[in-house]
This record gives C-alpha cells, structure tokens and sequence, in this order.
C-alpha cells in the first residue's frame, strides 16, 4: 500500500513518535511505502511531500514537535480544497492518508472522509479535550512540564510571600490546570468549565493567609473565565482564525487579587514551553500505539475513523465521536481536586 501521514495544527510532544511507528508498521512490517506531507494539510494541498522510510524516522523518538512541520491550513480555507486533495490522492497513487492533529484537524479529516478519501486520523493535543478517547499523547508531558513549574513557583513566591496567579494552556478546559494543580498542591485551581467568582476566589486565597500560610499559588487555564458580573474582564477577542486570543486571564486575576487582598501578586504565563521538548515514556507508547493501529485500521480499509484510547486498549471510532463535542473537565473531577486545595 502507498500511505500519506501528516501533522497539522498547534505542536505536541508525541508526534514524531508517532510518524515513527505509521512507518515502522508500514514499511517494515507491510512492505508500504509512506510519503510524509510538510506542513501539515498545506503539504497535501500542494503537492509538497517526502518519502518517509526507515532511515528517515530513525532518531526521532524523543524528538519534540514533528519533523514534518504543520500549520494551520485546512482544506476547508480553499473553495477547491477538497477536489485538490483527493487529485493529489490520485496523483501519489495513495491508498490512504493519517492526519495527525487536534480539534481543527480532525474536522478537516471528517470533511475529507465525508467526501468519500480515504482517512484514518490520528487525535493530538497536549490540552486533552478531544472527546472519545481518554488520553490524548502530549497531556502527559505538558502537566510534568507544568508540575514542575509549580513546584519551583512555591519556593519564590514563599520567599517573597507573594501570591503567583500561574497560567497553562487549554483555551476551552482545564485538564493541564487540573492535574498540574493537583499534582503540585495549588491552592487554587481555575478552569474555564467553572466561571470563577472573583469573591470566593480571594475569600479562598485570603483563608490561606489568615491561618498563616505566606503565599500562594493560583493555577489558571487560559481560557478561564469570570462568571457574568464578578468583574470588569478583557475577554481577548479573536485571532485571525476565528481561535479566542489569548486574555490574559493571570494578569487580570493577579491586578484584581493583589487589590483585594492587600498581598502582592504576580502573574505567570507558562505559555509555549508546556508543548515543546521531549515528550515523556508515557506519551511515546501511547504516540507509538496509536501509530501502529491507525496502520493496521488502513489495512483493513476502515477509514473514516480515529485512534482512540479507551482504558488501556487502543480502539477505532468514528471521526464524528472525537469532534462533536469536546471533552471537558467535569464537576466531579473538580470537586476531588477542591478538597485539597
Ligand atoms: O491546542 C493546544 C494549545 O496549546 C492551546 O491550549 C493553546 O491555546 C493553543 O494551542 C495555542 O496555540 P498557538 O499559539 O500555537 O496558535
């Protein structure tokens, strides 16, 4: 068989482990020839390709970001974006193509499917919201990222007795906030599914202080919110994609902590670092696995559906289960965590 594989949309630790595996199944173990578009969807588009063999995947493991390259283009953006695609399908004589990616890009893969191409995708993102399977690879690594960060925040902000209002990423849930905040002992922990008072937050912090701790950490997922009328908040807009740019959600918290409650504050944006870097052994096998079984669903011609980590097994499910909904923190989930804080 000939194969195409991609990676598309933001970066995530995990990716070239998994380009690894689609050829290791493929050529070594199939006798396919794999071809590895650049850029992401650009790459198919366009016709911009390499062939990927053994040799080429080889060192890659740990490798953080993709080798391919991705971006954020999809079929969708073009009039002719589908009918481009399935004629460089023809053209490369592909039987199939594995895009790799998040939310955007399993879409892409849904509409592509829709219009008959032949598709197994691969679901990604460190943010780990993808509805259907109970782990996405990058998540793992981006808490271990966000952990330590945490842990080296206490020291400081213990030094200087300040509250650090510390921001990660998940711009629509907050399972980076969640587990990195439990696993670090944050003494809050704010996430976008629970629009946050602005008074029960610093009577929470404010506790804190009056039984004699000297500082504190609150964790908080980007994309968190007020809840409506808690206070005055710059909501950020949108960026050029449509995507809900960046508020800055810490830095308002820490202006509006630091006046409540008379301690200084400061905000602390984790950023790009949560997703770069190499990814953890818990992420490699995962990436690997899910390489190796979108491999073996092209074989058996099941197109139209993705990986899926479903307890320790890696099923098949259809696209439209992974982009339907997404997969966000629930209350139980956060009122283990609350007794902790
Ligand atoms: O989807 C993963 C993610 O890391 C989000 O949490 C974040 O908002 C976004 O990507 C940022 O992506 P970029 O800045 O690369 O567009």
């Amino acid at each position: 068989m000939r194969i195409g594989v991609l990676t598309s949309g933001g970066d995530c630790p995990g990716l070239n482990a998994v380009i690894r595996s689609v050829v290791h199944r493929a050529v070594a173990d199939h006798g396919d020839e794999v071809i590895g578009f650049h850029d992401g969807w650009r790459g198919l588009l366009e016709a911009d390709y390499r062939k990927l063999d053994l040799d080429a995947v080889s060192g890659i493991l740990a490798r953080g970001g993709t080798v391919l390259g991705s971006s954020r283009v999809q079929p969708a953006h073009l009039v002719d974006g589908v009918e481009r695609a399935r004629g460089h399908l023809a053209e490369l004589g592909l039987d199939a193509v594995i895009p790799i990616g998040g939310e955007g890009t399993l879409k892409a893969a849904r509409l592509l499917s829709d219009a008959g191409l032949p598709v197994v995708g691969v679901p990604k993102t460190i943010d780990n919201d993808i509805a259907g399977t109970d782990v996405t690879f990058g998540f793992d690594t981006a808490v271990g990222v966000a952990t330590e960060a945490l842990d080296r925040l206490k020291t400081t902000a213990e030094s200087h007795q300040r509250v650090l209002i510390v921001e990660v990423m998940g711009r629509h849930t907050g399972w980076i906030a969640l587990h990195s905040g439990m696993a670090a002992g944050a003494h809050a922990i704010v996430v976008p599914e629970r629009p946050f008072d602005i008074d029960e937050l610093t009577a929470l912090v404010g506790k804190r202080f009056q039984a004699g701790k000297k500082f504190a950490i609150v964790v908080v997922a980007e994309g968190a919110k007020p809840r409506a009328g808690s206070m005055e908040f710059d909501a950020g807009g949108k960026d050029v994609y449509g995507h809900e740019r960046f508020a800055g959600v810490a830095r308002q918290l820490s202006v509006e902590l630091e006046r409540r409650l008379g301690k200084e504050a400061r905000p602390v944006i984790l950023g790009h670092v949560q997703r770069g870097g190499t990814p953890t052994p818990y992420d490699r096998v995962l990436a690997t696995r899910f390489g190796w079984h979108a491999v073996e669903a092209v074989h058996r011609r099941e197109f139209g559906r993705i990986t899926a980590l479903r307890g320790t097994e890696i099923a098949l499910i259809p696209i439209a289960e992974a982009v339907d909904s997404l997969k966000t923190v629930p209350p139980h989930r956060y009122a283990e965590a609350e007794t902790v804080l």
